[in-house]
C-alpha cells in the first residue's frame, strides 16, 4: 500500500475511534451535522481538559512570570478595528461557476502547485490559477470566478435591532483580550517587564475549507501567552520561547520527529509581526501549523493606544522612562494539540489472546499524564462478592485518579476497550483478592500483570502516575 493510503488510513482510523470510543462526535450529528464543528464526548473531553490543565500548570501556576487572564469572548467592536481584523481578517474565495464549490484560493494554489499563497493578493491568486490551468478539485473543471475576498469573523447583533451599529463579533483569537486588559493587570498585580499573561478560550472563524477532523473547525480553543518585554530582548526571548514551547511538546508526549519548525517568509507574515515560526506538525493529511511563535512588536498596544485613547505605556522605575512594550506571543491550537497526541499515541501491535493464539490490538500510548482514565478497575466476574470488593477498590482510588469502574463483557474485550482509551492502569479484582486483599495490576504499555497488596495500591500508583 502506498504510504499516502497508509497516511489517509490511519487518519480514518483515528476518526473512527474517536467517536467508538468516546472521544470526539460529529457536530449535530442527528441532523445532518454541521460542517467544521465537532463534539468533545466523555474520553474527550478528560483528555482536552487534561491538555489545558497541564499547559496552565507549565506555562501560569510554575512560573512567577505568567499571570492567567479569563476574558470575555464578545467585545466592544472598536477592539476588532484597532486590531486591524475587520479591515485584514480575511480568506481570498473563488467559486466553481461549474458545480458551485467555493474554494479558498490559497490552499488551492498550495494544493496544486505546491508553493505558498499566503501574502498574495486576490488578483494574484486569479492570475496565477488560471496561468496554471488548475482544476476544480471537487468536479475537476476549469472555470472559476475571481478570487474576492471574505471576512472570517463570525457577526452577530447586540440588542434587539439588526442594524450595523450593533453589530458584534465573536472574537477570532483569545490575544486582544490580553493586550486590552495590559494596564489593568500591570496595575492590579504589579509585576515589572518581562512578565506575561496567559489565557484558555473559545475562538471562532468562518472557515470554509474542509476541515481534517479537528484540525480546522469554526470553534475551537486557543491557549496563548502574550509577553510583554522591552524591544531590546526580542530576539533573546524569542529563542527562549521556542525552547518552551519544544519543552511543551515534550511534556505532552508529542515526539520530535513528527514536527518541525518552519519560519514564515516576509511576504507571508501578518500584518502585526516582525518575525514568525510555525511548528508543523507531520499530520496524516500533510504537514501543517500546530502552534505559532510571533514577534509582534508594539503593533497592539500602540493600536490600542491610538484607538482608545488610553495610555498603553510601562514606567520603567530603574530606567525612570515611560514606553510601550513589545510583545512575544507563543500560541497553541487546544483542538490541534488533541489530535496531534491522538496520532502520536495511536499504535497497532500484535497481542496474544488468552487462548494462546495472537489478534492486533489498538493501543493509545498517551503520555500518562495525560492520559484520560488513569485507572480502570475490573472484577473478574460480576458475582455479588467479587463486585463489592472490586467496588471498594474503586472508591479507594476514584479520589486521587480519574478511574472508571466496568464491569460488563469479558476481561479481554475490557482491556482491549480501556486499550483504546489509553488508560495506563487496569486493576484486576479476582477471586484470589477475596482471600488475600490483593489485586492484579496491568501495564498498558509492556501488558506486564503484577499483584499489589489493596492496602499499597495508592501508593503503588502515585509512584507509577507521577
Ligand atoms: N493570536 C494569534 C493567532 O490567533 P493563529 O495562527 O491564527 O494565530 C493560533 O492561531 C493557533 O490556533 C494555531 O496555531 C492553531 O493551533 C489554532 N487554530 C487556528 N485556527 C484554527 C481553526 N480554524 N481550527 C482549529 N484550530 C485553529
Amino acid at each position: 500500500m502506498s504510504q499516502k493510503n497508509d497516511r489517509q488510513n490511519l487518519m480514518d482510523k483515528i476518526t473512527s475511534l474517536a467517536k467508538r470510543r468516546g472521544f470526539v462526535f460529529p457536530g449535530s450529528e442527528i441532523y445532518g451535522g454541521l460542517a467544521n464543528t465537532w463534539d468533545y464526548g466523555p474520553v474527550g473531553v478528560e483528555l482536552k481538559n487534561n491538555i489545558k490543565q497541564a499547559w496552565w500548570k507549565f506555562f501560569v501556576k510554575n512560573r512567577e512570570d505568567v499571570v492567567g487572564l479569563d476574558a470575555a469572548i464578545l467585545m466592544n467592536s472598536r477592539v476588532w478595528e484597532a486590531s486591524g481584523h475587520i479591515a485584514g481578517f480575511n480568506d481570498a474565495l473563488i467559486d466553481c461557476k461549474a458545480c458551485k464549490a467555493r474554494i479558498r484560493a490559497d490552499h488551492l494554489i498550495e494544493d496544486s502547485l505546491n508553493i505558498k499563497a499566503e501574502g498574495m493578493t486576490p488578483e494574484d491568486m486569479t492570475k496565477l490559477i488560471e496561468e496554471n490551468n488548475i482544476k476544480c478539485p471537487v468536479c475537476g473543471k476549469k472555470d472559476f470566478t475571481n478570487a474576492r475576498k471574505f471576512g472570517l469573523m463570525f457577526k452577530t447583533f447586540q440588542g434587539v435591532t439588526e442594524e450595523d451599529k450593533n453589530i458584534i463579533y465573536l472574537r477570532p483569537e483569545t490575544a486582544q483580550a490580553m493586550f486590552v486588559n495590559f494596564k489593568n493587570v500591570l496595575s492590579s498585580t504589579h509585576k515589572k517587564i518581562p512578565f506575561g499573561i496567559a489565557q484558555i478560550g473559545k475562538a471562532f472563524r468562518n472557515e470554509i475549507t474542509p476541515g481534517n477532523f479537528i484540525f480546522r473547525t469554526i470553534e475551537f480553543e486557543q491557549m496563548e501567552i502574550e509577553y510583554f518585554i522591552n524591544e531590546k530582548d526580542w530576539e533573546k526571548s524569542f529563542e527562549y520561547w521556542q525552547e518552551q514551547m519544544a519543552s511543551w511538546l515534550d511534556y505532552i508526549g508529542v515526539k520530535k520527529e513528527n514536527y518541525s519548525i518552519r519560519e514564515h517568509d516576509k511576504d507571508e507574515l501578518s500584518h502585526y509581526s516582525k518575525k514568525t515560526i510555525d511548528f508543523e506538525y507531520n499530520f496524516p493529511f500533510g504537514t501543517k501549523e500546530l502552534y505559532g511563535l510571533a514577534y509582534r512588536g508594539d503593533f497592539d498596544l500602540t493600536q490600542h493606544q491610538e484607538h482608545s485613547k488610553q495610555s498603553m505605556e510601562y514606567f520603567d522605575t530603574e530606567n525612570n522612562r515611560k514606553y510601550i512594550p513589545h510583545v512575544i506571543e507563543p500560541t497553541f491550537g487546544v483542538d490541534r494539540s488533541v489530535l496531534a497526541v491522538m496520532i502520536d499515541a495511536y499504535c497497532e501491535e500484535e497481542a496474544p489472546t488468552a487462548d494462546g493464539k495472537t489478534e492486533t490490538r489498538v493501543v493509545m500510548k498517551f503520555n500518562k499524564n495525560i492520559a484520560p482514565v488513569k485507572v480502570a478497575i475490573l472484577p473478574l466476574s460480576k458475582k455479588e462478592n467479587l463486585s463489592k470488593k472490586a467496588k471498594e477498590v474503586f472508591d479507594l482510588v476514584k479520589t486521587e485518579f480519574a478511574s472508571q469502574y466496568d464491569e460488563s463483557q469479558s476481561i479481554g474485550k475490557r482491556y482491549r476497550r480501556q486499550d483504546e482509551i489509553g488508560t495506563p492502569y487496569c486493576v484486576t479484582v479476582d477471586f484470589k483478592s477475596l482471600d488475600d486483599d490483593a489485586v492484579t495490576v496491568r501495564d498498558r504499555d509492556t501488558m506486564k500483570q503484577e499483584r499489589v497488596k489493596v492496602g499499597e495500591l495508592v501508593e503503588w500508583l502515585r509512584k507509577k502516575l507521577s
